[in-house]
């Protein structure tokens, strides 16, 4: 096959939501569909349930599986489907910002009951600053929900995303009886079931009376209705303003009850991207490019603590990527070769000799590599849009072991590097301070610390509100701004000047009064 070939059949994609909307459950039901797994129940949640707080073998078990299934790749009908797992637990959302960067689209599952939740929203942002095309799946219609046009309206409001429903539930709870499929025109009837598939039955028109024999001359006429209200509302649904993030398709559907999920993935493959250009610090690259590039979204590291042995996942964006070849590492400005790369396929990994744009590939890495390097045929270009956000809790880091600085640093800085925390280290004193997104993040680097480097190290709360990467036009003004604010002035892993802001209003007066300062929130922007 050509690499145009290659590439045309490849969907690389995430799916996202709040934690217990059905995520697991879809990936799974999804797999099954590709053959890639035989029965349910094959997919381990890689999510840490709340209880699991202090159950430091669940986490390590979690990080384990998270490994097995951090990528998910099963062919169906002719197409190569890459699906990124991202964590549930909105503690490790930092994990899920970076997989979504090597993703081309996204599905985001809805609970039809909770309707768009926190966790959600935030990912929406995630995918809007890149335009990622998302596909909508509201799931768990079984369930008495809210009223399909609110959460509509919800979707439409709190994500900041035109909608387009492509089938609609006809009715839900004990009364569902399936969805009505407004682009092929036909009903699909629900009975809840784990295993089968429901059959759908054409209906060539929707004011055939043969629709009151299946579902009743009550929900014939509501969904009548509704059809006649859609239409009239929603614009006709355009495939090219979802490649571009401007519109969401909408599904329904019940994802335990394998309900919906084929008509799901069925469209999915049609419409979707294929891999698409990326920006570097250069050029655009498109994936048809003979060369190969690609870059680092993630770092597992230390699942043998006796081997401090790491993967790291490398997005393949142009060429072909082939193992055993020397490749450029920008970052460092040298030569490595892969002997030891390896495809993921369902939950099995085997070693790989080629890869293509679009697919994710493991290299076993001796620390060589960090997220966001960039790896080419030769050229010196760094792939972009790969951020660091500002994280919302922070703690400096204190050493409760004289003796154990040198492993306490090592520590800290694979752990980094594996992207679990940013360390911020300030120029006053050289104190460091670790930033994540959510409290349970300590407890892991405290805990992986002590069993991986043998460091103890303990957290003292910081009052900071925010990291904010700082730049100027004016150098000058910049030195004077670093000048005055020393004590809040601190370096990120990439020596990137950062201002920690104490509190949002402290944050509005320093603006105010330094107006030749741009603050960002992420380590990424157009200065
Ligand atoms: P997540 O990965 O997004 O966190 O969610 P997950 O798939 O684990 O699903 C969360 C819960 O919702 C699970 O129940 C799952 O069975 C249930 N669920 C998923 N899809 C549907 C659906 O279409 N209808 C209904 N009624 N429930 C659904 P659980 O009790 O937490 O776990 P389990 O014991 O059932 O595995």
């Amino acid at each position: 096959m050509t690499l145009e070939q290659e590439i045309a059949k490849r969907r690389t994609f995430g799916i996202v939501s709040h934690p217990d909307a059905g995520k697991t459950t879809l990936t799974e039901k999804l797999l099954l569909f590709g053959g890639a797994i035989q029965k349910a129940g094959a997919v381990k949640s890689s999510k840490i349930k709340d209880h699991a707080r202090s159950d430091w073998m669940e986490i390590e078990k979690q990080r384990g599986i998270s490994v097995a299934t951090s990528v998910m790749g099963f062919n169906y009908k002719d197409i190569k489907i890459n699906l990124l797992d991202t964590p549930g637990h909105q503690d490790f959302a930092e994990d899920t910002y970076r997989t979504l960067t090597a993703v081309d689209s996204v599905i985001m599952v809805v609970d039809c009951v909770k309707g768009v939740e926190s966790q959600t929203e935030k990912l929406m942002e995630v995918c809007r600053m890149r335009n990622t095309p998302v596909i909508c799946f509201i799931n768990k219609l079984d369930r008495e929900g809210q009223d399909p046009f609110d959460l509509l309206d919800e979707i439409e409001a709190k994500l900041a995303i035109k909608v387009r429903p492509l089938s609609w539930p006809i009715n839900m709870g004990k009364g569902f009886k399936g969805v009505y499929s407004l682009y092929e025109k036909s009903l699909k009837l629900f009975t809840p079931s784990k295993t089968t598939i429901a059959e759908s039955v054409e209906i060539g028109d929707i004011n055939d009376p043969e629709v009151e024999r299946l579902v009743g001359e009550n929900n014939a006429k509501q969904l009548r209705a509704d059809v006649e209200l859609i239409e009239g509302v929603y614009p006709d649904f355009n495939v090219d303003d979802y490649l571009q993030g401007k519109v969401a398709p909408v599904f329904f559907g019940s994802a335990v009850n394998n309900f919906g999920v084929k008509e799901l993935l069925d469209t999915f493959i049609k419409i979707a991207p294929p891999p698409i250009d990326r920006e570097t610090s250069v050029r655009e690259i498109k994936p048809e490019e003979t060369k190969f590039s690609g870059f680092i979204f993630k770092i597992h590291a230390n699942m043998d603590p006796k081997h401090r042995n790491r993967i790291a996942f490398l997005r393949v964006c142009s060429g072909k990527f082939e193992r055993g070849t020397n490749y450029y590492h920008v970052r460092q400005n040298k030569e490595i070769r892969f002997s030891n790369a390896t495809a993921f396929m369902a939950q099995d990994r085997e070693t790989v000799d080629e890869a293509w744009p679009g697919d994710i590939v493991g290299l076993y890495d001796t620390g060589n590599l960090k997220i966001g390097d960039t790896l080419t045929n030769g050229e010196k270009l760094m792939y972009t849009g790969i951020p660091s956000f500002s994280p919302e809790i922070f703690k400096e880091v204190i050493n409760k072991d004289a003796m154990k600085t040198k492993q306490l640093e090592k520590g800290l800085l694979q752990l980094m590097e594996e992207g679990v925390a940013q360390l911020f280290t300030y120029d006053l004193g050289k104190r460091k301070v670790v930033g994540v997104v959510g409290a349970l993040q300590f407890e892991v680097i405290q805990f992986r610390l002590k069993n991986e480097y043998n460091a103890t190290a303990e957290f003292m709360h910081q009052g900071i509100y925010k990291a904010c990467w700082i730049s100027s036009k004016d150098e000058r003004k910049l030195a004077e701004f670093i000048d005055s604010k020393q004590r809040h002035i601190a370096r990120d892993k990439d020596n990137k000047l950062v201002f920690m802001a104490e509190s949002r209003a402290w944050l509005q007066m320093v603006q105010d009064n330094f107006p030749d300062i741009s603050f960002h929130f992420t380590s990424e922007f157009k200065a």
